[in-house]
């Protein structure tokens, strides 16, 4: 295989209340909808566009040195790539040094590959659905597309990654899942990931749980300040060692079955703590 997987990252790192990595959602979206998509990606779900508004609170909130990553995902980023386009722009004409990430399909090979061009720093990669790279749990993407994704890879060496071969227990899931019997599918701990941003103005704590509107993953909204975005994300990481991870191993469920299912049975993180201590 061309595309190869990038190594994990530290989790949950912030400095001077600011996040190491911030997740982009425009929307559900897309122009395909795996059968185990985690956000119900399809043609018919919904979209709204980047704003002005919306990225500068992402430019509050995430380190904006060479640390710093942002990753636009979805539904499908290259259905609007003139909007991606215009807000990498932005995010650079406002100082914005880290690295991008373009979570795609890959299906629109031509617009994926004018979003990495775009990038004044030339610091924007994408990452390609695995299934969807190698035919295995949904239709592979069009041969030519492949290949001019390939080729790029090639002469540009480290710009487009393979994204993991896990299926997650959220959204449409494991269960329709119709990839290898092989692939990992379960496991108690959750893989604490970085927050999102919506377009919609809200931060969710969770990129694979963000069509769940649960109280237990509302982080804020684009109002708030960066301290209290910081906190709550902090408190949302120990609940998930103290509260969910515990509750997981005890009834032998996947981490993200007990997001889907079992959350009404779990107290909320403990949000309030900002609030109270200023109070204090
Ligand atoms: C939700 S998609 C959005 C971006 C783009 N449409 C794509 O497919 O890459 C982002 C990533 O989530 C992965 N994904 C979707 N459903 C998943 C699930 N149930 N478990 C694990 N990863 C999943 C996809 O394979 C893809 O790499
Ligand atoms: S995994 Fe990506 S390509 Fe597949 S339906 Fe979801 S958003 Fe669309
Ligand atoms: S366990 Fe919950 S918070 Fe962790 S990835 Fe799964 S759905 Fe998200």
């Amino acid at each position: 295989m061309v595309f190869k997987e990038r190594p994990p990252r530290d989790k949950g790192v912030i400095a001077d209340d600011r996040l190491m990595e911030l997740h982009l959602y425009p929307g559900n979206q897309c122009n395909q909808d795996c059968s185990f998509c985690t956000v119900f990606g399809s043609p018919k779900g919904w979209y709204r566009e980047y704003t002005q508004e919306h990225l500068d609170a992402a430019l509050r909130t995430v380190m904006l040195n060479e640390q710093g990553a942002i990753k636009f995902y979805g539904g499908e980023p290259t259905l609007d790539f003139e909007n991606v386009i215009w807000a990498i722009a932005y995010l650079r004409q406002q100082g914005y040094a880290g690295a991008i990430v373009i979570y795609s399909n890959g299906i629109q090979a031509d617009r994926l590959l004018q979003i990495l061009a775009s990038d004044p720093l030339s610091k924007t990669t994408a990452s390609l659905n695995y299934s969807i790279a190698t035919g295995d749990g949904a239709p592979q993407m069009p041969q030519k597309a492949l290949e001019r994704l390939k080729t790029h890879e090639m002469e540009h060496p480290d710009s487009i990654a393979i994204g993991h071969p896990d299926v997650v227990d959220s959204g449409r899931g494991v269960e329709p899942f119709t990839g290898e019997a092989t692939r990992p599918k379960a496991n108690s701990r959750c893989p604490h990931c970085y927050p999102v941003l919506t377009t919609e103005g809200k931060f969710h704590a969770c990129p694979f749980a963000i069509e769940n509107q649960s109280a237990h993953f509302q982080l804020g909204d684009t109002d708030s300040d960066a301290a209290e975005i910081a906190q709550n994300f902090q408190a949302f990481f120990e609940w998930l060692d103290t509260v969910h991870e515990p509750f997981a191993i005890a009834h032998n469920l996947p981490a993200c079955t007990v997001c889907w299912k079992h959350l009404d049975q779990l107290p909320l993180p403990n949000f309030d703590r900002l609030v109270r201590a200023t109070a204090d």
